[in-house]
């Protein structure tokens, strides 16, 4: 008998072990092999993130465009919006959120590079493999970018937990980078930002361990895309909120049948933020299944889940793990909590999974690195603002010198090569 077959007996009984009959009967044979894992602790080693030195308050937006500051700060969640310069694209932000984490050795051990992102720069060639080189990652590895709107850093991570669970003394590095931008004065502006979380997967991680658990969703639907030679996305907004919503109350219906769970097996529910409200309006659609102190609970976490993205916005892709980041940096969960996590890309795919947290968990993260990086941001002026979002890089060919000292910011341009700060 084959190895795969063994382990799908092995699975299958174990499973059928785990659920009474009728449950079984409505559980089908795929949910079954996607539980079918090997018990070796796999999940995010290190995490880290990277965000532009400059933001935009959104008091200052809100009186520019001749709107109550209260719409953006209370009814959209959002504080700031992280601003890039030109010099400053996926590549820049992914490589920085990516080196203050790893070491020489990590880089001698990582196999693969997956940038998930739906702001790549190029057609063809890809960022993680700019990246790659831009980190000096060993050369024998594989790097590629991956892509379903802000779906791609969950396709990510889990394709690097399928590898390190095959080689298991191998790493993968994660980046989820984006800049989202919906242009000046359009319905999507104040709910813009960008940056970039880069997570080190490995076996016996130190922060957080898979609970191959995964419930996907697919739904093909137009509530926001970007055709080629668009600078900026299509979007149905109001459109995109009830699909997002949809999806999550079916997706966590999916969940609890076919891992028989309820929201109280979860120490915090963390959600795709392309504004604050939005995770808030998807929790808030479960609570009638809960008690009150129930709802308050989740509630709190969802409070500290979100503190980093009310002061950059939406990163697309990145913006479920910097949520997480930012639960992990200012909650007090501890080893053995379930964090549930719910991934949307419009379009639409969206997954829910969760990862339990490791012992002293705490002692592996950058929280101090991360509030400082925050706290030294330099606020723009709407003038300012609007000057360097209109600012484009040159696309007639010649060669152009940029003087941003930034790590791995943009130097030069050069036949439509871009050369970065090493
Ligand atoms: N004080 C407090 N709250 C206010 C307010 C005020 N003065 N004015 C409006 N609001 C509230 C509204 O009641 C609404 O809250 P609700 O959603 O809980 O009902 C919220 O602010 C947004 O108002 P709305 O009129 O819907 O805003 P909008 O028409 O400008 O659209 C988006 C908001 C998010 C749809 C729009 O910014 C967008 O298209 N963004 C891009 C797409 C996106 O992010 N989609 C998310 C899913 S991926």
């Amino acid at each position: 008998m084959e190895e795969e077959q063994i382990y799908f007996l092995i699975s299958f009984f174990t499973i059928a072990d785990r659920y009474p009959p009728q449950t079984m009967n409505s559980i089908n044979k795929d949910s079954i092999i996607r539980t079918r894992r090997s018990n070796m602790t796999i999940g995010i080693d290190k995490i880290s993130f990277q965000v532009p030195n400059y933001y935009l308050d959104m008091t200052d937006l809100a009186n520019a465009r001749e709107t109550d500051p209260n719409k953006f700060h209370i009814g959209l969640g959002q504080d700031q919006m992280a601003i890039n310069p030109e010099t400053q694209d996926i590549v820049t932000l992914g490589a920085s959120a990516a080196a203050k984490i790893l070491t020489d050795e990590d880089k001698k051990d990582i196999d693969m590079v997956i940038v998930g992102t739906e702001s790549s720069t190029d057609f063809s060639k890809s960022a993680a493999v700019i990246i790659h080189n831009l980190l000096d990652i060993q050369p024998f590895a594989r790097s590629f970018e991956i892509k379903h709107a802000c779906y791609g850093g969950t396709a990510a991570l889990q394709q690097a937990h399928d590898y390190v669970s095959l080689h298991p003394d191998r790493k993968v590095l994660v980046i989820a980078a984006d800049i989202a931008k919906y242009g000046l004065n359009s319905g999507g502006e104040p709910t813009q930002g960008c940056g970039a979380v880069a997570m080190l997967i490995t076996k016996e991680p130190h922060i957080l361990a898979f609970n191959n658990d995964s419930v996907f969703y697919s739904e093909d639907v137009y509530d926001f895309w970007r055709p080629a030679g668009h600078d900026y996305p299509l979007v149905d907004g109001h459109l995109s909120n009830q699909i997002y919503i949809d999806s999550f109350t079916r997706i966590w219906e999916q969940n609890k049948k076919i891992n028989q769970t309820s929201s109280e097996d979860y120490a915090a529910l963390t959600f795709h933020l392309p504004y604050t409200k939005m995770g808030r309006k998807a929790l808030r659609a479960i609570f009638p299944e809960m008690p009150e102190e129930e709802q308050q609970r989740l509630e709190a976490r969802y409070d500290e889940a979100i503190l980093y993205s009310r002061q950059v916005g939406n990163l697309y892709t990145g913006s479920l793990y910097l949520g997480l980041l930012s639960l992990l940096d200012n909650s007090q969960l501890v080893a053995g909590d379930r964090v549930g996590l719910f991934s949307y890309g419009s379009g639409a795919v969206s997954e829910f999974f969760s990862m339990t947290l490791m012992e002293d968990y705490k002692k592996y993260l950058t929280s101090e690195n991360n509030h400082t990086l925050l706290a030294q941001r330099k606020r723009l002026t709407i003038a300012e603002y609007e000057k360097m979002f209109n600012e484009k890089l040159p696309t007639d060919g010649g060669s152009h010198s940029f003087s941003d000292p930034t790590d791995f910011a943009i130097n030069k341009i050069d036949g439509d090569i871009r050369y970065y700060n090493k």
